[in-house]
Formats: C-alpha cells, structure tokens, sequence
C-alpha cells in the first residue's frame, strides 16, 4: 500500500511530457487479437490498467513483451475464448475483449467486467448491439457466454453512443461477409484512433468521429506498428493544475484541438495560451471565475474531467454548477474534497459549488481514479500537508503523476504505508 504526501502551495512550472491515451491504448491492445501477427504499440503508457490488460491477453495464451516503451503482442498463440472474473474484475475494459473474441473463435465466455465504482455500469447496450448481429447471448449470475456462426449485415442502432458499446460492435464486425452499419456510436477521438489503427491493419471501416460508422468485412487482418494518440485527459489534468497554483505550462507532444478546456477557450479569462510547433503554452494570469456547465458523450464536456473540474471550481472566485450526466454516481470524491474544507452540495447528479478562498490539508481517501487524482489537485492548493490514502486507483490511469508534479515544481512524495 502506498499514499502521496503533498505539501501545498507551490506555484507549478516548466514542461510536461504527457502519455498515450489510457482510452486509446486499452481498445488498441484488444484489437491486437484480431490479427495472427505482431502488433507493436509505441509509447505505451506503464500505468495498472495496461499491466491487467496484458495478464488478460497473456491467460488467453497471447504472448506479449515490452521493448522499452514498445509493447509488442503477438496472438498468433491465442488458444481460449474464456476470462475469468479474478480477471475481468480489475477492469472495464476487460469487456472489449468479447467482439474480439467473438471474430477469432465465434464464441466467448467473459465474467462481467470491474473498474471504479462510479454508479451502475450495465452491458445490456453491448449486448442488444450483438444480438442484432446475429449473436447469441446467454447471461449467468457472473457471466456471459456469446456465440456466433456468421455476423449479420445489420444496421445496428445504439440507444446511447456507448465508448465501450461501439468498441465491441466494430469488433465483432471486422470479418463480416459483406458490411454491417452501426448508428448513435461514440464519436470520442480514442474511437477515431483505434478505428485508424484497425484500418492500418487492414481493416476497412469508414466514418470515424462521426455518429455513423460502416465496416465492410474483410477476411484478414495483418501486423503492424501503431503510436496512439496523447492523453487528453491527463494534459487537461495539467492545465487545471496549473490555473489552480497560479503557474505556468509548456505542454509537449499534445495537440491543441483536443484539449477541452482549450479548444472551448474555457479559461479565457483567466490565462494565456500559446500553441507554436506541438508544444502549448498556458500562463495562468487571474483566478477561475466559476461555470455552469454538464457532463456528455464527445464532443461535450468529457465526465473524464468532472472531478477535476469540481476541484477548480471549489477554490475558485465564485459559484459553479456541475451537472454529470454520463454515470450515476460519479460524486464519491465530493466527501473528501469537504474534508479539506471545500463548500459543495450534491443533489442527485448535480454538484453546486461555492468557491472558497483556501484548502486546508487532511488525510484522505482516493475513491476512484479522476476522483483519486482531484484530490492531488486540491493538496498541491491546500495549506499544510494533505495525505492521499488509496492511491492504487490513480495508478490505474496515471504514469509517475508525482514524479511529473514534482518536476513542475510540487512539494509531492510516495511514500508506502507500513
Ligand atoms: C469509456 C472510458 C471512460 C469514460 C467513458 C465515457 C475507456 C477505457 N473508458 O468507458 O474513461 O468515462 O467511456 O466517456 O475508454 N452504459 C449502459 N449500458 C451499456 C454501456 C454503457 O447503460 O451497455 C452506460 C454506462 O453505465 C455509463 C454510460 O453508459 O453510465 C457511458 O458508458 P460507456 O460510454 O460505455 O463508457 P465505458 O466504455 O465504460
């Protein structure tokens, strides 16, 4: 068991280097399965969603190797159809590996996928999706078994674009005996990569980032190497911190118009920004005034950045409205933000912030992984030290985030528990 121990108050400063997307890589290392040849993945983030990714493919007899940053995954060995729940269970995304399944050996078994507890996560869009493939779905207690002779060529409409949902339809169809159409799919930019990764393979599947999506089946995928895109999510992390300490930011191997808060000039009053040969410049110039503003499938506001915007808005100039809109129960870090004196109310889906003029550091409990790394967020604000329990969940999505922060200049150290 580790903790962060964070003194606050320190002003962050200087360059950060952010890492491929959690949410493109993940996808991307289970589309790996769909070719008998080797996949190498570069700049592959080391955070504990990949390690449990790579103990998933390595039970289904996958064989995968890193070469430095380089992860290479060879299925050409693949030999089950089955994952277990010690498995699935510390995951999500562990339910991306059934459409893939489903194309290499027309059947699967997958115990229903774990992850953070942010309210209900059902797979019932998944599954309605596949049905109308063609596949057979059977649900147990702990399980769901598919089989499948031949996909369908169906036009498949979501009720909701589901990431997940979408992810598993494409994979499913890869390999279909003509073109299936899927309507209402997620359009966020990790589904535009992975859908650029299969086709580099050989895939041919056509409208990417747009709400419709076709796949014309092929018959075989082959190897390839593939960089996917840069965690959005994280370079946002940064720019939040950075208002929030009153710093300044030079950001590398980003691209501006991914970053919400900068492509919505979200903080246009409150910093500069500057964009000159891949790298962005943001000096944070007055405090954040405060927003109203929901949660929603992209383009809208991610549910990815509500914690740390939450934080923000706790130490801002003024009151806030956070409205979540994509999971049910996504204010568990709330009751820590209180702890370090934060003024926020939740009612039903919705947080009501009052900005306070200063944090004061506790001991607190990280819920979830965008919840666990608000309250880095808040302890690089807070006064005195903040102790960060529970930070396995930050962990699963964040690459050495304190060795980051403190290049930037944070008091911020991991320290384990005995
Ligand atoms: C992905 C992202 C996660 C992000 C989320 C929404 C990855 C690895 N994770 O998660 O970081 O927060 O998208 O942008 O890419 N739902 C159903 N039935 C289903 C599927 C989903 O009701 O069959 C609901 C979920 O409970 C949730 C909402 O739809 O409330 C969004 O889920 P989904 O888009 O599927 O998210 P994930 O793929 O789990």
């Amino acid at each position: 068991m580790e903790k962060f121990i964070i003194n606050g108050g320190k002003k962050l400063e200087g360059k950060v280097e952010i890492e491929s997307a959690k949410n493109a890589v993940l996808p991307i290392m289970a589309g790996a399965i769909l070719t008998d040849e080797e996949v190498i993945i570069r700049k592959c983030p080391k955070i504990a969603d990949v390690f449990n990714m790579i103990k998933i493919l390595e039970s289904l007899g996958v064989k995968v190797l890193w070469q430095e940053n380089n992860l290479l995954i060879n299925a050409c060995t693949i030999n089950k159809a089955e994952i277990s729940k010690n498995l699935t269970e510390a995951l999500r995304s562990s339910i991306f590996m059934l459409g893939g399944l489903l194309s290499r050996f027309n059947k699967a078994k997958i115990s229903f996928p774990g992850g953070c507890k942010i309210g209900k996560r059902p797979v019932d869009i998944h599954i309605e999706g596949l049905q109308k493939l063609g596949v057979s779905v059977e649900e147990t207690e702990e399980d769901l078994i598919c089989a499948v002779d031949k996909v369908k060529n169906e036009k498949v409409c979501l009720r909701f674009p589901s990431v997940g949902a979408t992810i598993n339809l494409i994979f499913a169809s890869i390999f279909c005996n003509g073109s299936v159409e899927l309507i209402n799919v997620a359009r966020e930019p990790e589904i535009v990569n992975l859908i650029d990764f299969l086709n580099s393979l050989g895939a041919k599947i056509y409208g990417g980032g747009s709400s419709k999506i076709v796949i014309k089946g092929v018959k075989k995928l082959h190897g390839g190497e593939f960089t996917p895109i840069f965690d959005r999510i994280e370079a946002d992390t940064f720019v939040f911190a950075t208002i929030m300490t009153g710093g300044k930011l030079e950001i590398y191997n980003s691209f501006y118009k991914n970053i919400y808060s900068l492509r919505n000039k979200f903080f246009n009053n409150t910093c500069k920004v500057g964009y000159k040969n891949g790298i962005i410049c943001i000096k944070a110039d007055c405090s954040f005034k405060g927003i109203k503003i929901s949660t929603g499938p992209y383009p809208n506001f991610p549910t990815d950045l509500q914690s740390q915007l939450t934080t923000l808005c706790a130490v801002a100039n003024g009151n806030s409205v956070i409205k979540e809109t994509v999971f049910e129960n996504r204010f568990l870090y709330v009751e820590e933000l209180k702890k370090l004196g934060a003024k926020i109310k939740v009612n039903n889906n919705t947080a009501f912030v009052k900005g306070v003029k200063k944090l004061v550091g506790e001991e607190v409990n990280a819920t979830d992984l965008r919840g666990g790394v608000s309250l880095i967020l808040a302890g690089l604000v807070a006064e005195g030290q903040t102790n960060i329990n529970n930070i396995y969940h930050i962990q699963r999505g964040y690459a050495n985030i304190e060795n980051k922060f403190s290049m930037l200049g944070a008091n911020i150290k991991k320290e384990f528990i005995t």
